[in-house]
């Protein structure tokens, strides 16, 4: 056995410098550890996107530094993963249960189960108490992993069921009177996903804004009906009735966008902040004031139409046809140990990581 797997691992984060970070060790955690109630997970892997560094960005004002708490100068940033029983003292989860759901970016994690069924646990660590409740679900999965359905779900599921309810909620908008939904970060699984459900509409244009480098692979995935750099904005119609869904966070680039549509822009969605170092640059706006898209809403007002699994057994039909596609447009590459680790994180910091690569990572040597 490596030395490196007698250790708990755990990865931190600078609350006031993203850029630096450190792997904090101590002797691995056994069942002696535990009091009663807890439950001893082994992570097994998990997805590293934009998404994550959002989390971090937005640790402190939205609370994403709360679900792992490290102290008040550094924070475990939240990562969507699997991991399975290492020790319990639950009468009802059993060494070996495999699970998926929010961890660390570490190789232990300890919850205090709660409401634990045949489907799903829950952490109900007083840290967690006021957290929304979705994040503290760990939900049962199949004992036997299968890694390529494990990155799907992964890389995808958390952000495609933002893509998916964006698509609807613009459609049970009709568009509120545009013709065509301009996306930023096109490039992004998030907003990919969504320009993919809008193009299986047939009723309305896509357009992606992306970096001069990413123009070629966001082409490739043929969702789009037009990508224009962000440098490009003035190109298009400006007498075209438009939304805009933000994902970049960018001030310079909304305001561009804003002010060159004017009052066809009809509609202005918040969503991200992939360009996380860009945000000061917001200024003055034309257009309608920008709003930000409140997922849990939506599914709140469509849960209450649809009835008892009806937005589930909706979504799911949108799943399998995205991960039936999606496959073959980005490749997923392993990411394991504290060096490799380290240095993703610090791409992925920078917007240097590749968006035809989606990353499953594992602090931890095995
Ligand atoms: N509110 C919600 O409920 C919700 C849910 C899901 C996702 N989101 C947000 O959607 C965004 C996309 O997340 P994702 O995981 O889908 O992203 P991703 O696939 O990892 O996106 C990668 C792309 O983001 C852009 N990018 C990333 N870092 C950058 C940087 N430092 N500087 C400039 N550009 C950068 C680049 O695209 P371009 O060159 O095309 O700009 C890059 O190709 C995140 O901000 C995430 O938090 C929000």
């Amino acid at each position: 056995m490596n030395t490196a797997d007698l250790q708990n691992t755990q990865m931190l984060v600078a609350k006031n410098d993203l850029r630096t970070f450190k792997f904090e060790h101590s002797p691995r955690l056994t069942a002696a550890d535990l009091a009663e109630g807890q439950v001893l997970f082994d992570v097994e892997y998990f997805a590293l996107t934009a998404n994550n560094i959002t989390y971090a960005v937005a640790g402190d004002s939205m609370g994403y530094w709360q679900f792992f708490p490290a102290g008040e100068d550094w924070g475990r940033i939240p990562v969507w993963g699997f991991a399975h029983v290492s020790a319990s003292k639950h009468p009802d989860v059993a060494m070996g249960d495999r699970v998926y759901g929010y961890l660390p970016m570490g190789t232990q994690l300890v919850i205090q189960a709660e409401r634990v069924s045949e489907k799903q646990m829950v952490d109900g660590s007083a840290h967690r108490a006021g957290l929304a409740p979705v994040y503290n679900q760990l939900l049962r999965v199949n004992p036997s992993p299968d890694a390529d359905a494990d990155a799907l779900q992964m890389l995808y599921r958390p952000l495609f069921m933002t893509s998916w309810l964006l698509d609807d909620f613009l459609a049970h908008n009709d568009f509120f009177g545009a013709s065509q939904i301009i996306l930023t970060s096109a490039s992004s699984k998030t907003s990919f996903g969504l320009a993919f459900m809008l193009a299986q509409r047939g009723d309305i244009k896509v357009i992606g804004l992306t970096s001069p480098g990413n123009v070629d692979f966001v082409n490739s995935l043929g969702v789009y009906d037009e990508v224009v750099t962000y440098d490009n904005i003035t190109s298009l119609d400006a007498k075209t009735e438009s939304v805009v869904v933000d994902m970049a966070g960018n001030g310079s680039t909304l305001a561009a966008v804003h002010n060159h549509f004017d009052s066809a822009l009809r509609y202005s969605c918040l969503v991200g902040a992939t360009h996380w170092n860009e945000r000061s640059g917001a200024q003055e706006m034309a257009g309608p004031e920008p709003e930000l898209f409140f997922a849990p809403n939506h599914i709140k007002e469509r849960s209450a139409e649809w009835g008892p699994g009806g937005l589930e057994n909706r979504f799911d039909t949108g799943w399998q046809s995205f991960t039936a596609k999606v496959g073959n447009w980005v490749t997923v590459q392993n990411c394991r140990g504290e060096e490799a680790v380290g240095q993703l994180y610090t791409q992925l910091l920078a917007g240097q990581a590749p968006p035809d690569v989606g990353y499953v990572a594992n602090v931890g040597s095995v």
